[in-house]
């Protein structure tokens, strides 16, 4: 029996032990995308925050069913969750909704035929976004604009000399940033976030970058870079977690030789200083400005 299971629902939900995990923000997941249509008994999914990608989630996971087959999902009623039962209902389902844990479960078995799948797959598909001339997608950070403190850095980043990292490097719009200087040997981006990866792949084609679907924090601390860049994130499912952040510093001091430098854009509310100072010899704020701090650490 093939059972999928997108994300990692809260334990209240019981999700099962033995499928097959379909996140794009699981490293080594299976593409719900690329699941033979009408293959699945079952699919649970935890629905992602955004309209457009958990629509297209939705209906990837429907696609998946067989005749029979059983979808559960469920979200935070503030992310979505208060929308789920209807989205389902559009698709042509008659759905069981619950209230659970601070969360909207909705329940429903694939009967007859389905309708708007091909619209909401559609709607959350990967694209070259008119105004950035990126590829992008839904659900991955800033997907249809450049994020401003990340502008805010691109534009003051120095000329990186040797190898260096983007840690967390979404579509790589620092990635780009950092090859235009032509001292840079290689450079290898990194994110969490499969999508945004392979669309760094596509937006950045120099051959001395890079691009790896992986934890940021699970990196070896080589101690071998130059130069390390990043925005760093500072939520983790939806809610803030500035320890995400403070991981990623810890990270690229790790990933430096000594004398090499970190340049990071962060929110001006984020406590950074405190693992910046413990971890650099020279930490400087380069720049204070609408709401963003930009630092230059030197390890
Ligand atoms: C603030 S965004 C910056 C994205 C990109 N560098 C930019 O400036 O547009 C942070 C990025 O970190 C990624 N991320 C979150 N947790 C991560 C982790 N543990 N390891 C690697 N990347 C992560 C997110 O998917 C997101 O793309």
């Amino acid at each position: 029996m093939t059972v999928l299971l997108y994300g990692r629902p809260p334990a209240v939900f019981d999700p099962p032990a033995e499928a097959i995990q379909t996140s794009p923000l699981i490293p080594g997941s299976a593409a719900l995308e690329d699941v033979a249509p009408g293959s699945a008994e079952a699919a649970v999914i935890y629905a992602p925050p955004g309209a457009l990608e958990r629509r297209a989630v939705l209906a990837h996971a429907l696609r998946a069913l067989k005749p029979g087959g059983r979808i559960d999902a469920m979200a935070l009623k503030d992310k979505g969750g208060s929308r789920l039962k209807k989205e389902l209902e559009a698709f042509g389902l008659t759905v069981v909704d619950e209230p659970k844990a601070h969360h909207r479960r909705c329940r429903a078995t694939v009967h007859g035929r389905l309708t708007g799948l091909g619209e909401a797959i559609e709607a959350g598909a990967p694209r070259q976004v008119h105004e950035t001339g990126l590829w992008s997608r839904p659900g991955v950070f800033a997907w249809d604009r450049i994020d401003a403190g990340t502008a805010m850095l691109a534009a003051l980043l120095p000329p990186m000399k040797g190898a260096g990292a983007d840690l967390g490097c979404g579509v790589g719009v620092l990635s780009e940033a950092v090859l235009t200087s032509t001292a840079v040997t290689r450079m290898t981006g990194v994110d969490l976030d499969r999508r945004a990866v392979e669309a760094a792949r596509l937006n950045v084609t120099d051959s001395r970058a890079s691009f790896d679907w992986a934890d940021a924090r699970t990196l070896p601390a080589s101690g071998d870079l130059d130069f390390v860049v990043m925005n760093p994130p500072f939520h983790d499912g939806g809610q803030e977690d500035r320890r995400l952040g403070q991981a990623f510093v810890r990270k690229a001091a790790g990933m430096l030789k000594k004398g090499g430098a970190l340049w990071m854009v962060a929110n001006r509310h984020l406590p950074y200083e405190a693992d910046l100072n413990e971890a650099f010899r020279r930490v400087r704020v380069v720049e204070e400005s609408a709401g963003y701090k930009i630092f230059e650490a030197v390890k």
